[in-house]
Parts: structure tokens; C-alpha cells; sequence
């Protein structure tokens, strides 16, 4: 009798939670991102941003406390789908949150369709995860390839220049850029006369550089982030290229590289869906709390790291944490708008980010805002049935 007693009061104490639509037990995420070669300080950056969110809501999402469970993907496709399915399949993680490389996320991507993991995406440009891969758990903080490119072809045009060179790594993200940048420049009245690639991490810009100087055209468009954008930046310079054809980028050619770019940044054009200077007071304070934890100032990576914590917070927070509800917690980040320090946004069908694509230029050590390039620019996310 008595041990039914107990066995009963056990029972109603494990049930307690439940009856009160609280799952109470800690929320794994699965942080892939690199932390080391050419893209680790954007690993960094996305991670410190994520944890500040977190911790500005006391260490919890949506009541429950948060376990990070952390792997360095290197930036390297072909350990991508090992990584991602040790965190699935071994440590059993609630969430993914990955990456920074446009071929490691596709691979991200390709298990969290065939497993249902819910995936946020904090930066990987790659147009396939919200474009033929999308998928109703799967969702971005960042931007597609085609957003910043496309915003940059119209204001390389209008700015008079009529030939472009483009010059990019040879992987989806730069392929992509460089598409996206013809699209927008052709249609404009440009032509772009050459594409130069080279393969990915390398940065031995040379040979490139030197064909560059020979074709003369009136302007030169580039994806490069992280290390390999300081080197090309520094490079550019020194071959002399910088005062006689001016270089225009997608914006993490100058984002988080300003310090080690020094004066061979300076007045550099570039555009994308965050800059330095936007003094409203929700990116002010975003940017205090960020240098005073972590004695840094934030950058594009910082943003899009505390803005998927959002988007997870918004989705976990609609279901009471109860993260098994899919469906429900991809209605709540849809319907959301999304208080980013970039200024509000929302997620398209595909998920997305709607957003604007600012012009900036490089004064000092800020990419300061010029305007808005394009005002809530959508990517087309062409092959998405969703
Ligand atoms: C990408 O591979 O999609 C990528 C990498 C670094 C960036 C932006 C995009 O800064």
C-alpha cells in the first residue's frame, strides 16, 4: 500500500511539467560553426553573439536552461556531414545552429530535412537552403547570396561603371554572389567581361591580380570574407589596383576585417544588411552590451549569432519549449518581426530574412551607413515549394 503511495506521488511529480505545458529539462544546441582557418573569427563572432542573447534572458529560452554542445566544422565540406550527424545521432541535440560555409550548411541542411532537426542558419549565404532545400525546419538569420550581390550590381551600375571584372573562391557562396551581381549589373547597363575564381581558402591572389591589371575594366566586384578578404584587400592595394579601378564587394569584404585591413580599406563601397554606424538606439545598446561582455566591437557575424537566438527564442517560446512541436513553432517565427539590431525584420515563406541592404563605406575604422541600397529586399528563393 505503501509503496503504491509512493510510485503515485513519484508519478504525479515527473508529470507536473508536462500537465503544465513545460518541458523544464535543459535545451541542447548543436553549435557548428568553424573556429578555425580563414572563416574562424566568424565562428567566433556568431557564437558570442548567440550566448549574449541567451543571457540577456538569464540563460534561458523559453524557461529552459541551455546546453551547448560545440563542434569546429573547419569550413570543410567533406567532414560536413559526419559533424552534423555526430550532433544529431550522438548527442542527440534540440536545435542546430550552423554555420558560416556556404558548402558545409548545404550538407547542414541536406540531414536536418531527412531528420526533422530543427535548423537555424547564421550566416551561410548558400541560395539552395532557402531556395529548392527549404523546408519547414529549417530557417536563416543571415541573408541569401543573392541579397547583398544583387543591391551591389545596381549601385556598381549607377555609380558608372560599365565593365566589371568579378573575382571570388570557387565554392557555392561566390558563385552565387557573382551571379546575382550580373543579374543586378547587366540590367543596369553594365557588362561584366571577366570572372576570376580561385579555389577555396586559398589566397594566393598573384596571378589574378595581375590578369586584372591587363583587362582594365572600369570597376571590380568581389566576395571574399573573413582572412582571405584582409589578405585580398592588403594584396589589391599593394599591386597598385586601388587607385586606378575602383573595388566594390559584397560587405564582408570589409566586416569584422577592419583592424587588420588598416588604410587599404579606407573608402572602400560595399553593401550589406547591417553597417556600423546605424545609431538607432536598438543596435546602440546591442552594441554596448557586446563590447562591454566580450571587449570586441560586434560585427555582421555578432549580429546574425544574437538574431538566430532570437528567432529560437520567438519559435521555443510560442510552444512553451516543447521543441517536438514543429509545426506550430514555424507559424510563431513566420508571423514574427524580428527586433535585430540591423533594424526589424521578417522571414520570408522560404524563412528567409526580408531586410534591408544598406550602402556602406569603409572611414576609419567603421563601415559607415551611406543609405539604403535596396529597402526590404527579398530573395526571390527561386525552386522553393514550401
Ligand atoms: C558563405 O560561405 O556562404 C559565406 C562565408 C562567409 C561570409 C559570407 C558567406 O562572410
Amino acid at each position: 500500500m505503501k509503496l503504491v503511495r509512493i510510485s503515485l506521488l513519484v508519478a504525479c511529480a515527473l508529470a507536473a511539467p508536462l500537465a503544465m505545458g513545460q518541458n523544464t529539462a535543459k535545451i541542447k544546441i548543436g553549435l557548428m560553426l568553424p573556429y578555425t582557418g580563414t572563416y574562424a573569427a566568424l565562428g567566433n563572432a556568431i557564437e558570442n553573439g548567440f550566448r549574449l542573447y541567451v543571457e540577456e534572458k538569464g540563460g534561458k529560452i523559453a524557461g529552459r536552461e541551455v546546453e551547448y554542445v560545440k563542434v569546429d566544422d573547419e569550413s570543410d565540406p567533406s567532414k560536413a556531414t559526419d559533424n552534423v550527424n555526430k550532433l544529431v545521432k550522438r548527442d542527440n541535440v534540440d536545435v542546430l545552429v550552423g554555420t558560416v560555409h556556404s558548402g558545409v550548411a548545404m550538407a547542414m541542411a541536406k540531414v536536418a530535412k531527412d531528420t526533422g532537426t530543427l535548423l537555424i542558419i547564421p550566416n551561410a549565404g548558400a541560395d539552395a537552403v532557402t531556395g529548392p532545400m527549404c523546408a519547414p525546419n529549417i530557417f536563416r538569420s543571415s541573408f541569401s547570396s543573392y541579397q547583398p550581390a544583387y543591391a551591389m550590381g545596381e549601385v556598381a551600375a549607377k555609380k558608372g561603371g560599365k565593365k566589371a571584372v568579378t573575382i571570388t573562391h570557387k565554392y557555392a557562396a561566390g558563385d552565387e554572389s557573382v551571379r546575382a551581381f550580373r543579374e543586378a549589373f547587366e540590367k543596369n547597363g553594365g557588362q561584366v567581361i571577366k570572372d576570376l575564381n580561385l579555389p577555396f581558402p586559398s589566397v594566393e591572389y598573384q596571378a589574378l591580380l595581375t590578369e586584372i591589371a591587363s583587362l582594365k575594366p572600369d570597376l571590380v566586384y568581389t566576395f571574399f570574407a573573413g582572412g582571405a578578404a584582409v589578405k585580398f584587400v592588403k594584396d589589391y592595394a599593394a599591386a597598385g589596383l586601388k587607385k586606378s579601378i575602383p573595388l566594390y564587394g559584397a560587405g564582408f569584404l570589409t566586416d569584422g576585417t577592419l583592424d587588420a585591413q588598416g588604410a587599404d580599406a579606407e573608402g572602400l563601397f560595399t553593401t550589406l544588411h547591417y553597417a556600423d554606424s546605424l545609431g538607432t538606439p536598438r543596435d546602440n545598446s546591442f552594441r554596448l552590451a557586446y563590447a562591454k561582455t566580450y571587449k570586441l566591437q560586434p560585427d555582421v557575424y555578432a549580429v546574425q549569432g544574437y538574431d538566430a537566438a532570437q528567432i529560437l527564442g520567438i519559435g521555443a517560446t510560442a510552444v512553451k519549449g516543447d521543441l517536438s512541436k514543429k509545426a506550430e513553432f514555424a507559424t510563431a517565427v513566420e508571423a514574427a518581426k524580428i527586433d535585430s539590431p540591423r533594424g526589424v525584420f521578417t522571414l520570408s515563406k522560404a524563412h528567409n530574412p526580408v531586410q534591408d541592404i544598406y550602402l556602406r563605406q569603409v572611414v576609419g575604422k567603421e563601415n559607415k551607413v551611406m543609405g539604403v541600397a535596396i529597402k526590404a529586399l527579398a530573395d526571390p528563393a527561386r525552386g522553393c515549394r514550401m
